[in-house]
């Protein structure tokens, strides 16, 4: 798992190729296998293969987020503001796992944040892609994770460079490492 996760590196470059039916099923699936508070499952993923509107993805922030449209999918990533007062949380461990799940099926992803951002085209992150995508109010969307098989090499993690000045032991301020 630690190996997986120092492999993991937001990949922005796609393959023009397309990912498996059975690759975006475990991807869908590692989603589907992450807790929630409450086990409220408060969440909600649109898998979009479309080119046009993997296209229309691209406008989906202010600045533009060129890569979206270059992606062989995206999973957006919702959820139900009414059901839980975690949804973001429940919706983020989500998405992480199925950022995880790719990873380990040589599928490279990346995060576009879409909660509190704007789009470019006068209305928020949020209005665009829910109107893009039909999304019903109370659903608010996350975050879009795009995937594809990677076109760039991104270098993995070393556990030596890792900021272990940020572990606290017993109380704040008393380092551990
Ligand atoms: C909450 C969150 C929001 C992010 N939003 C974006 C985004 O909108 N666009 C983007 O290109 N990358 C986005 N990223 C990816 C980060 O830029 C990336 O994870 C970070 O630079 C570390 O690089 P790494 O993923 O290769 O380790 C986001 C990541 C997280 C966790």
């Amino acid at each position: 798992m630690l190996n997986l996760l120092q492999k993991r590196r937001s990949i922005r470059r796609y393959a023009d190729k397309m990912l498996k039916k059975e690759d975006l099923t475990a991807i869908l699936q590692a989603g589907l296998l992450a807790p929630t508070s409450c086990n409220k499952q408060s969440w909600e993923f649109i898998l979009v293969e479309d080119k046009e509107t993997l296209a229309a993805f691209g406008n989906c922030r202010e600045p533009k987020q060129a890569f979206l449209p270059q992606a062989a999918a995206a999973i957006v990533v919702l959820g139900d503001t009414a059901k839980s007062d975690a949804w973001v949380e429940d919706a983020s461990i989500a998405l992480a796992f199925m950022q995880l799940q790719a990873e380990s099926l040589g599928i490279g992803s990346c995060w576009v944040q879409i909660r509190n951002r704007q789009s470019n085209q006068n209305m928020s992150a949020n209005a665009y892609v829910s109107e893009l995508l039909s999304i019903p109010s109370p659903y608010e969307v996350l975050a879009i994770l795009s995937l594809g098989y990677p076109a760039e090499e991104r270098p993995a993690y070393s556990l030596d460079e890792l900021k272990y000045d940020k572990v606290h032991q017993e109380a704040f301020g008393k380092k551990m490492f």
